[in-house]
């Protein structure tokens, strides 16, 4: 057996790839390496390529000049540049664009090293598993490189159970968070490039065959029929028996797992408590394979469309949201439990019951917040403005960042809409690459709907959705920026919105600037009165829209970005938020706050 594993992993390693990602990761037998790394800032990246640019593992034996042999010099005379052990220390997870100040702008290179031990017993698998880093990395163990990854926030994990020892463990990291044109995001985005191991760092342990993923969720159309799958990693015939319980629901599965390690389940269910905001009902469901019992908490709804409604176990709802960035009020990428209540908080505070993460799938924390606090989710990956639609490799990238996505997260009844992208400029190369995403997609998850934040001023004014992949999508869903990047709030209640498909609208964007606390006449830009009555304003004109089936201001919180540099107003900070990045309401958010409140006593909301 541990011939098989050993071969299983060198394979692996030998790719260099992470592996098939394990899921349900916070109720699995885990240890954190978060807490305090030595960290080491390499512009030039003198820690991975000789002088001559020859990569140092690439080499047979790799020089003891390579950052990841964490070396330390044996005698006085020997040359060793670097040491991790005296160099800085960082609290990790973080961005170390706000935990290091001479940082702030910093794009580029940097090394973390953390020290362990950790006693494997025999016939046990040793995994490391990140949250997000961000961009790129490579990452190493005792001196073995385990692999690389690409995309900056979605997990992945690597096999370590032949090269991890009882003691003195050193696992580097090397993070390069430049930008560029063919990566997804490509180079020009409205948010902060916050860079390093920005989620937690886990260590899983499991049993030579273990339960690697599944899916649990009611079949498409069927409220009555629990369905999905069940994935054991390393699977051999020896035990092929998998228990899946809801004692709730008065279920005992057993099912046979299958010589490709997978079992298919269909398990009619009676009287399922469905989820929904108002009943986030989490029933307690555990998988029993070879011994191992793996517990999660799911609920179970449908969300379907019906001409231009959107259903919800079968009942029109209206959405009520908010757009939400994955930072939070100090200034940083948000990772925590704390900072997932603090922005859901705010989000019920307003009124909501659904949000809208933006532009890139947030930490699994909010996810699993939103589905205890009855909060639908609309996630999304960072197709985001020109990413390169004629580059194959940005759309595998792009792809793959979507199936980790929904791998991840698609036991989560809260997630009701993945979106494709967000106000990508029409091409037909954009529209294949779009069209390629949404089939992807339904081949993973039939269940939910697929939407896409369409730009709607492509010289074509206010009032007119012409966006062709439109076609494609379940919900349409655009942006505009009525009273801020042009048009005459005086002119709102004149337009009327079109659309020619007979789908579901949502408008995922609308806002406008204000720094908290400045004050004047409602036509002075910036002030809070400003953006008050462009909100006032905006209202009245989206609820004349026909087929308006939900709307996502942009957006909760004030959030930094590097191209927001007006001085004494904005300082690096899209004022766009309702709320100040230090917490402070702005007027606009009660406007939002009394529509909301309104919107809620109508019959279909
Ligand atoms: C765009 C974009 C956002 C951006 C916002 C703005 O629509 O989707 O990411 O921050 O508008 O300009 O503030």
């Amino acid at each position: 057996m541990k011939k098989r594993i050993t071969l299983l992993l060198l394979a692996t390693v030998l790719i260099g790839q992470a592996q098939n990602l394990i899921s349900n990761v916070p109720n699995r037998a885990v240890t954190s390496l978060n807490g305090v790394w030595n960290y080491i800032v390499d512009p030039y990246e003198t820690g991975f390529y000789s002088f001559h640019h020859d990569q140092y593992d690439k080499q047979t034996k790799p020089s003891n000049a390579a950052f990841f042999n964490n070396y330390h010099a044996v005698n006085k005379q020997e040359l060793v540049e670097y040491d991790f052990d005296k160099s800085e220390k960082i609290t990790i997870p973080s961005d170390w664009n706000s935990q290091i100040p001479e940082l702030k702008y910093y794009e580029g290179n940097v090394w973390f090293k953390k020290s362990f031990d950790y006693d494997l017993k025999d016939k046990k698998r040793l995994f490391v598993y990140f949250g997000a880093i961000n961009y790129k990395s490579d990452i190493y163990l005792n001196g073995k490189k385990l692999g690389t990854h690409e995309g900056g926030f979605t997990p992945f994990n690597f096999e370590i159970t032949s090269i991890v020892k009882p003691k003195d463990n050193y696992i580097v990291v090397k993070v390069d968070n430049t930008r560029h044109k063919e990566d997804v995001p490509t180079t020009n985005t409205d948010w902060w490039n916050y860079g390093g191991i920005t989620r937690d760092v886990t260590l899983i342990e499991e049993n030579e065959a273990f339960i690697e993923d599944y899916n649990i969720q009611l079949k498409k159309g069927n409220s009555a029929l629990i369905s999905g799958f069940i994935k054991v990693n390393n699977f051999t015939s020896e035990q092929n028996q998998v228990t899946i319980s809801i004692p709730e629901l008065k279920i005992n599965y057993k099912g046979k797992v299958g010589t490709d390690g997978i079992v298919n389940f269909e398990i009619p269910a009676k009287k399922i408590s469905f989820w929904s905001p108002e009943n986030p009902k989490l029933y307690e469901v555990t998988i029993d394979f070879n011994g191992q019992k793996l517990k999660d908490n799911i609920g179970f709804r449908t969300i379907e469309t019906q001409e231009d409604k959107i259903l919800l176990n079968g009942k029109q709802i209206f959405l009520r949201g908010i757009s939400i960035h994955e930072e939070n009020s100090k200034g940083r990428r948000a990772n925590s439990e704390e900072d997932a209540l603090r922005l859901l908080n705010w989000a019920k505070e307003l009124g909501c019951n659904y949000v809208r993460l933006a532009h890139y799938p947030h930490n699994e924390n909010i996810i699993r917040q939103a589905d205890k606090l009855g909060l639908m989710v609309w996630e999304e990956i960072p197709v985001y403005w020109t990413v390169e639609f004629t580059n194959k490799d940005t759309y595998k990238n792009a792809e793959d960042q979507l199936t980790t996505t929904i791998t991840r997260d698609k036991n989560r009844a809260c997630i009701i809409i993945w979106s494709m992208a967000n106000e990508t400029p029409i091409s037909d190369a954009r529209n294949t690459f779009i069209k390629s995403l949404v089939d992807h997609t339904k081949s993973l998850d039939n269940t939910r709907l697929i939407s896409a934040a369409l730009l709607t001023q492509s010289g074509n004014g206010f009032g007119t959705i012409n966006d062709e992949i439109g076609q494609y999508l379940d919900i349409i869903s655009f942006n505009q920026y009525l009273g801020w990047y042009g048009g005459n709030l005086e002119d709102a209640e004149k337009i009327l919105w079109k659309t020619k498909y007979n789908k579901p609208v949502i408008v995922s964007e609308f806002g406008g600037d204000a720094k908290a606390g400045l004050h004047g006449e409602k036509n002075e830009r910036w002030t809070e009165e400003y953006q008050e009555y462009l909100y006032i304003q905006n209202l009245k004109m989206i609820e004349k829209i026909p087929h308006l089936s939900g709307l996502s201001p942009w957006i909760l919180v004030d959030f930094r970005s590097p191209k927001r540099l007006l001085p004494g107003i904005q300082d690096g900070y899209n004022r766009k938020g309702l709320i100040s990045n230090d917490g402070n309401k702005k007027k606009a958010f009660y406007i939002m706050q009394d529509w909301y409140a309104k919107k809620k006593k109508e019959k279909s909301s």
